[in-house]
């Protein structure tokens, strides 16, 4: 599939997963994929503290942060600005209340600390002031594409199902609104789609697959396809005949041990991604894993281009 058209298909991506299986990072090279079809992309980080930053080269700010995009290549189409977001529900609090005209009182009560008290009496209230702040900015316009780079799974399925949950616990009113205007965006596939992100491995690969059906049958939320992050590059050679190398036999038996570690790994991987797509009709774009300390701008750009392979490499979309 042409990536022009694929960062097209949606206004908002929420990129969601297990704790730590790369969202942060697969949500950056979404917005950076993105960014080097043209688009403009906000991407948006939920858990308040910015740790996406680092990955495009810049340091964190509070608020929102232009990110300095690269320049495109000779013959290349030109590159979109990213800008990077960071909110907590507080803040989204505060922001709803002066969107919706509140003065004086209510504005001083959210900012001494009545959110908390508003957030145990309903359930999901947190959930949905960011939910409502991602819409307002898919309402503003500002940017062609939202990434948002969502809290971990077990809290993601808590995210997405906040809506219905105050909808029906508020029957009336401005927050029964809210609740299904966020509703109406969360299930419109041509403004939002859900990016489930995970790796090569037996528990993330069960959690991922019944996250999948959650998100769909109970938020009615469409999935775009699955990110698997963190890949074993295929290597060649690992089948070498050892016995005709110029080697010492101690160096002969770590090399061995080596290449059957790593082709065993490999096939453990395998036997996941196969299972993956088996259990679970959805397309898959690969991630390699990259080894190194931290996952900068070079980094971003691997993460980037494979990315961009992936999704050429995707059937073209029936509709
Ligand atoms: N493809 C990769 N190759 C190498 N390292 C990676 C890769 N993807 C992620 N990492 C590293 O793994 C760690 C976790 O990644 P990341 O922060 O994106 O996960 P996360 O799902 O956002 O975690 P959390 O749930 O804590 O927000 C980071 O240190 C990151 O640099
Ligand atoms: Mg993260």
């Amino acid at each position: 599939m042409d990536p022009g058209r694929f960062f097209a298909s949606s206004r908002v991506l929420i990129v969601a997963g297990k704790g730590g299986v790369g969202k942060t990072v697969s949500a950056a090279a979404i917005a950076s994929a993105a960014s080097k079809t043209g688009r403009s992309v906000l991407l948006v980080e939920v858990a308040g503290r910015s740790a996406s930053a680092p990955i495009f080269g810049v340091e964190p700010q509070g608020y929102e942060q232009v990110i300095a995009v690269h320049e495109a290549e000779e013959g290349d189409p030109p590159r979109g600005r990213i800008a990077l977001r960071s909110i907590t529900p507080d803040q989204a609090l505060l922001e709803w209340i002066a969107a919706h005209g509140f003065k004086g009182l209510v504005t001083r009560m959210a900012s001494s600390g009545v959110l908390e008290v508003i957030a145990t009496a309903t359930p999901g209230v947190k959930d949905l002031l960011v939910l409502g702040r991602i819409k307002a900015f898919e309402s503003e316009g500002a940017f062609d594409l939202i990434v948002v780079d969502a809290p971990a799974a077990g809290h993601a399925i808590g995210f997405l199902r906040s809506p219905t949950g105050v909808r029906d616990a508020a029957r009336t009113g401005t927050i029964h609104r809210q609740a299904v205007e966020i509703l109406d965006l969360i299930s419109d596939p041509a403004r939002c789609q859900v990016v489930l992100v995970t790796i090569p491995e037996e528990t993330p690969v069960n959690e991922l697959i019944e996250t999948s059906f959650a998100v769909e049958d109970e938020v009615g939320v469409r999935l775009g396809p699955v990110v698997v992050n963190s890949v074993l590059p295929a290597v060649s050679g690992l089948d070498i005949d050892l016995a005709s190398l110029d080697v010492s036999d101690m160096e002969r038996a770590a090399l061995q041990t080596a290449a059957t570690f790593r082709a065993g790994r490999t096939a453990l991987q395998d036997e996941q991604l196969a299972r993956l797509g088996a259990d679970l009709p959805l397309d898959q774009l690969h991630l390699p894993q990259l080894f190194g300390t931290t996952i900068g701008t070079a980094e971003l750009e691997v993460l980037t281009d494979a990315l961009l392979a992936g999704i050429e490499a995707l059937p073209e979309a029936d509709s």
